[in-house]
């Protein structure tokens, strides 16, 4: 049996892994800083436990020995990332996580000659941030020579809620970088709540706007498309549209500031409780993408997969298996590591291509980008 860690289980998202890794016959050590959380929850599961934090670079490493790999659950990543990070490649075991934060997965990207001198994959984004796009990514640019741009569309705001930890690293992301697009193989500044655009998508044409997802920096470093940006539906009410610049400007301004981040996480603590049980049951999510080479080649695809923690625990634990399975080495996106098809392994992802015909579920998520 594999001898691996899931640190920050006691999460939203965390239970959601550990469970999901019993469900598949996993036995994972239960790993967090709280032994209050981490005891009733190893007992319900029937798993070993072990209470380490992340303060600092050192502890980690010796709680790590004799692992063969490690996946971080514990956000935002921008605080825990970099210890774990440290412990993996000292210990000479696989690091995974579910990050969606753009300065993390740029971090963890500069070590992959690390990770290659000691033979471990690196692998950050193996939740639906950033397995689905990064996975599309990678299919419809293998279609265009060439490809110079890249969009990519993401349907997954349900009625279901979302977690403080998704909350606190979207604040995070604001924070260090903004919203950024990719242009000429650069991230540059755009601003948050403009650049909205039509889009086609479950019940009607919605807004959909350019937001800091993941695929700006992975979905580079999967294709090297050098113009790149990601777009989420918004459903908003008509009036509220025209009011999104606007709304952004003082979001992304309020962002930068340390306290208003503080004094967020407390309201966002007690307020965000993540998706429903009923939402991860029923609710699907959908994501769209498209490269074109500027000179009338393109390619296009439709996905859709369950909701979108429900896929985080889905996709991750695969991710898991595939890194114990086939040992990639380096510092990797989830489809450079798993090929563009990893994402249709996961339980109820459907992939559509949108020519010559797409199937009556496909035509439904129809873009006009
Ligand atoms: N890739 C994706 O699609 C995806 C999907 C879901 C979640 N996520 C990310 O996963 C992270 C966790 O999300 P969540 O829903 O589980 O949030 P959550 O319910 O707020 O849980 C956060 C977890 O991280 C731990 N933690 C936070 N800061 C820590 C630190 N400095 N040292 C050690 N442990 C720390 C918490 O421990 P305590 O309980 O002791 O505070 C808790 O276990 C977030 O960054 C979120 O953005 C990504």
């Amino acid at each position: 049996m594999p001898n691996w860690m899931l640190y920050g289980a006691t999460g939203f998202t965390g239970m959601l892994l550990a469970e999901e890794a019993v469900r598949r016959g996993h036995r994972p050590v239960l790993a967090g800083r709280s032994k209050a959380k981490l005891e009733p929850l190893a007992r319900r599961l029937g798993l070993d436990y072990d209470t380490f934090a992340l303060d600092d670079v050192y502890t980690p490493t010796g709680a790590v020995a004799g692992f063969d790999l490690v996946l971080h659950a514990a956000g935002p990543f921008t605080h825990t990332s970099a210890p774990m990070l440290h412990a993996c490649l000292a210990n000479g075991a696989h690091y995974l996580d579910i990050t969606g934060e753009i300065p993390v997965y740029q971090q963890v990207f500069s070590h992959d000659a690390q990770a290659r001198d000691k033979g471990i994959a690196l692998i950050p984004g193996v939740g639906f941030d950033v397995v689905p796009t990064d996975c599309m990514a990678l299919y419809v640019a293998q279609q265009v020579l060439n490809a110079t741009t890249l969009d990519t569309v993401i349907d997954a705001i349900g009625g279901g809620g979302v977690s403080a930890g998704t909350s606190k690293s979207l604040l995070e992301i604001l924070a260090a970088v903004g919203n950024v697009a990719r242009r000429n193989g650069e991230l540059v500044p755009i601003d948050l709540g403009g650049g909205a655009r039509p889009f086609r998508s479950q019940g009607g044409t919605h807004t959909a706007v350019p937001i800091p997802w993941g695929d700006v920096e992975t979905a580079y470093r999967t294709t090297g498309i050098p113009n790149i940006t990601s777009y989420m539906v918004l459903k908003l009410p008509p009036a509220v549209q025209p009011l999104l610049p606007a709304l952004g400007y003082v979001g992304q301004n309020l962002a930068k500031s340390a306290l208003f981040r503080r004094l967020a996480g407390y309201w966002i603590d007690s307020a965000m409780r993540g998706s429903t049980p009923d939402a991860q049951e029923h609710e699907r999510a959908y994501v769209y993408a498209r490269a074109s080479d500027g000179k009338g080649k393109a390619a296009e695809a439709w996905l859709e997969t369950p909701e979108a923690y429900k896929f985080t625990a889905l996709s991750a634990i695969r991710a898991v298996e595939k890194t114990l399975a086939q040992q990639p080495i380096g510092a990797l996106t989830p489809a450079l590591a798993f090929g563009a098809d990893f994402v249709c392994e996961i339980e109820g992802t459907r992939r559509y291509d949108a020519q010559p015909r797409q199937t009556k579920r496909a035509s439904r998520v129809g873009h006009s980008l």
